[in-house]
């Protein structure tokens, strides 16, 4: 079975975690507004992290709603003190979810879990209640000028993480996993960001290869020269970066 290649209890994950909700809540905000999630709605969040979606939701759904955010490690989420939150700690593999939400919401979770954390997160939803995925899917990754480090260090990142069951084009899936777990009106779309070296938008980038660092260099993918080659060239303003597809793509189980 497939499992989670970072370690939650790293001392920078909270600043790592931090960066990518930088990039991409304001994406997620817009698709959640338009799918018409709002006042009294009653929300899960399958491995929230570090709780800026449980947040913003638990201002969405306002007092008469409710969000629960599930994480394996809830170390961050138990931060968050709103009387509308409520915050579990269960592995999505091991143990089937609560049930009837109108909302079932994970990001960049199930590119990691697979079809079992799917299908618990379908199971989760009401009748006429929507699951709405946003993966990774790392083929328009790149970078400008073009650097062949950087595509040794995406291989090397995105390698490790397969290994323990990652898929790195899960995005492009996601649309036929939704339809094949049985949810009807299923839609996706895609964003990506451009960004610059050396800004807060990379943080996610340098502090995604210095959690893998050990390992990385362990299994000889790079050798620690080129990790902190690539480290200092992430910190480049010179350098522009494609990130990977965030595909968003949502279906409304059978009511
Ligand atoms: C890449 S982070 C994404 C965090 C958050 N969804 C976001 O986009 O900002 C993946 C999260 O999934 C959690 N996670 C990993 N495996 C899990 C599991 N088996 N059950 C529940 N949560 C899990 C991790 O602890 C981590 O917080």
């Amino acid at each position: 079975m497939a499992s989670y290649a970072y370690d939650q209890e790293w001392k920078d994950e909270r600043e790592r975690l931090a960066g990518i909700e930088r990039l991409w809540d304001s994406g997620s905000h817009a698709l959640l507004d338009r799918l018409g999630v709002s006042s009294g709605w009653r929300c899960i969040e399958v491995g929230a992290g570090a709780g800026s979606m449980v947040e913003w939701l638990s201002d969405k759904v306002g007092p008469s709603g409710s969000v629960t955010a599930v994480d394996v490690s809830t170390r961050f989420l138990e931060a968050i003190d709103k009387p509308n939150v409520q915050v579990l700690r269960q592995d999505v593999l091991d143990e089937d979810l609560p049930t009837g939400f109108e909302l079932v919401y994970g990001r960049l979770v199930v590119e990691h879990l697979g079809k079992p954390a799917l299908e618990r997160m379908v199971a989760a939803a009401a009748p006429g209640g929507l699951v709405v995925l946003e993966d990774y899917d790392w083929a328009a990754a790149d970078v400008f000028p073009p650097d062949p480090l950087f595509q040794r260090v995406l291989d090397a990142v995105t390698g490790f993480m397969e290994r323990a069951g990652y898929d790195r084009f899960f995005g492009r899936r996601i649309f036929s996993e939704l339809r094949a777990a049985g949810l009807e009106d299923v839609q996706a779309e895609a964003r990506a960001r451009v960004i610059q070296g050396g800004t807060p938008e990379t943080v996610f980038y340098r502090l995604s290869l210095e959690s893998l660092r050990d390992p990385i260099v362990a299994s000889g993918a790079l050798t620690g020269t080129e990790v902190d080659e690539a480290l200092r060239r992430i910190d480049d303003p010179a350098t522009t970066y494609v990130s990977p597809l965030m595909v968003c793509a949502w279906g409304r189980k059978r009511p």
